[in-house]
């Protein structure tokens, strides 16, 4: 996707789809900016007639024939001075959601005064890009032969290379995790998702470490191998740095939970658990390798960054951990396994302990960790657990520009309670009630205690199953443009 400033007047565009944004006080004034070959008259009649007043959730689609532009969605955003990121993304998505998308340029033309204001223009060409996605891997004969390429926005804003490059390189990631969240787990093995890292290491020039079960092994990553010790395939742990060249203010690591199947093991998910879906159980780590790609194009100063992955399988065969096993994680804690479908915590914990030795400046983990937080949150919200007030507030600051939403939950204390084992140092599940708390308050066991952290259980809103806001029906790609935003405001 090309991403074009268009800064001549309206009436020169040319396209075959214009998206217009419009307010909901002086529809007449506003239809001065379109080309009077047009008419204006009639489309301002139209609007009467159609009942488009320009509020929120108003679109009107208007085919034009023998025009330069093919057709204009009309859509509309409200109240002019309350016109925030937001409003702009969930107007420009609704009209990519209710259009057919072309096949080559789509135009966003929104209101002169706000289209100054440089965020809300990231924002619409973002929110566009995102809305377009569609995922034809998979399909022999595709119904769409060709896609939208080129974005114009236009206005006469000053937007800079550095902008574009920025909204490139987001939009790039998201679409890199949608894809690798989608992909079923006969394709993205373990060995795979390390061939994904490999070669974002590749393209972006950056240092990439995988180490192989002996090497893991090797280290006394217990909890982990004890994952994938049922599978067929071997597991691998992926470890992406970027470090640039000179001082370094901030040194972060973002872990993700790299399930690439999980059938839960001996407590197989049965029933309502929908075990076909857990192919995007790997959503946490798709998220950060989306990351990984976006940052390493954009390559922000002074900030060295950690991607990290412990990648394998959740299967059964006759060397499965047994439920009731205990295994011991890298940093000699022992680990009562009374639920083999908690697992994402067991390799959680093993990735953190490697984390804690690059002493960093914070270190978030991204996983799709419980049923409990989908049960707590739902699909549209995921929850986010600290051990650090600030970082907590970065997090927060981040995702609210980017409208990913979070929501704090808390690290109660007492809860530890449920994860005491007669024989081991910790079990690893608790009781049903709280278990996202539970789970939570398990990776924090393994955290060292001066380092910020920050937990962020995502098994609600890395898929959907209808198409939401940006995001089509299907894997959403969250957590990656959070992840971006927060880095980026270091600088
Ligand atoms: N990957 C699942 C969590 C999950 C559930 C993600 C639904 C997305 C949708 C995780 O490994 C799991 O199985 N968790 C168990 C924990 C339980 C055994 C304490 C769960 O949530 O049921
Ligand atoms: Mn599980
Ligand atoms: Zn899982």
């Amino acid at each position: 996707m090309e991403i074009n400033l268009f800064d001549k007047e309206l009436k020169e565009w040319e396209g075959e789809m214009l998206i217009w944004c419009v307010h909901n006080t002086n529809l007449e004034d506003q239809l001065e900016a379109i080309s009077p070959k047009l008419e204006p008259n009639k489309i301002l009649e139209k609007f009467k007639s159609q009942r488009f007043k320009g509020n929120k959730q108003d679109y009107l689609i208007l085919n034009l024939m023998g025009i330069n532009i093919e057709t204009i969605i009309f859509v509309g955003v409200g109240n002019l001075e309350e016109i925030d990121s937001e409003t702009i993304r969930n107007a420009t998505s609704l009209s990519i959601r209710n259009s057919k998308a072309p096949s080559e340029k789509i135009g966003i033309f929104i209101p002169p005064n706000i289209s100054e204001d440089l965020e809300l223009s990231k924002v619409a060409c973002e929110s566009i890009w995102l809305s377009l996605f569609k995922d034809n891997r998979f399909k022999k004969e595709s119904d769409e032969k060709s896609f939208c390429n080129t974005i114009d926005l236009i206005s006469k804003i000053e937007i800079d290379q550095s902008s574009l490059n920025e909204i490139d390189a987001i939009c790039s990631g998201v679409e890199f995790a949608r894809e690798l969240v989608a992909e079923p787990p006969n394709s993205l093995t373990p060995a795979e998702m390390a061939k994904r890292a490999s070669k974002i290491a590749k393209d972006s020039n950056i240092s990439i470490k995988i180490l192989d079960k002996k090497s893991c092994e090797a280290m006394g990553m217990g909890a982990y191998l004890a994952v994938a010790k049922g599978s067929d395939l071997d597991p691998k742990f992926i470890h992406l740095t970027i470090k640039p060249s000179g001082e370094i203010n901030h040194k972060l690591v973002m872990i993700g939970k790299g399930l690439t199947f999980d059938s839960g093991g001996y407590n197989l998910k049965v029933g309502a658990a929908q075990i076909e879906m857990m192919k995007y159980d790997m959503g946490g780590s798709a998220a950060v390798l989306g990351a990984a790609k976006a940052l390493g194009k954009l390559k922000p100063k002074n900030i060295e960054i950690h991607f990290i992955i412990a990648s394998c399988e959740n299967m059964i065969n006759g060397s499965a951990v047994h439920p009731g096993d205990i295994v011991t994680a890298s940093n000699g804690k022992t680990i009562e396994i009374n639920n083999t479908d908690a697992e994402g915590r067991l390799t959680l914990a093993d990735a953190i302990c490697y984390a804690n030795k690059i002493r960093p400046d914070a270190i978030i983990d991204l996983a799709t960790l419980t049923g409990a937080c989908v049960i707590a949150l739902g699909n549209e919200i995921a929850g986010l657990w600290s051990n650090n007030k600030d970082l907590s507030e970065e997090l927060q600051t981040a995702s609210k520009i980017k409208g990913e939403d979070l929501w704090e939950m808390p690290l109660k204390e007492t809860y530890k309670e449920g994860l005491k084992s007669s024989l081991a140092d910790l079990k690893n599940t608790g009781p049903r009630g709280g278990g996202s708390i539970t789970a939570a308050l398990f990776l924090k066991e393994f955290v060292d205690k001066d380092i910020p952290w920050a937990h962020l259980d995502i098994a609600g809103t890395c898929w959907t199953d209808k198409a939401q806001g940006i995001n089509p029906a299907g894997a959403t790609g969250f957590g990656v443009r959070t992840l971006v935003q927060w880095v980026l405001n270091k600088n």
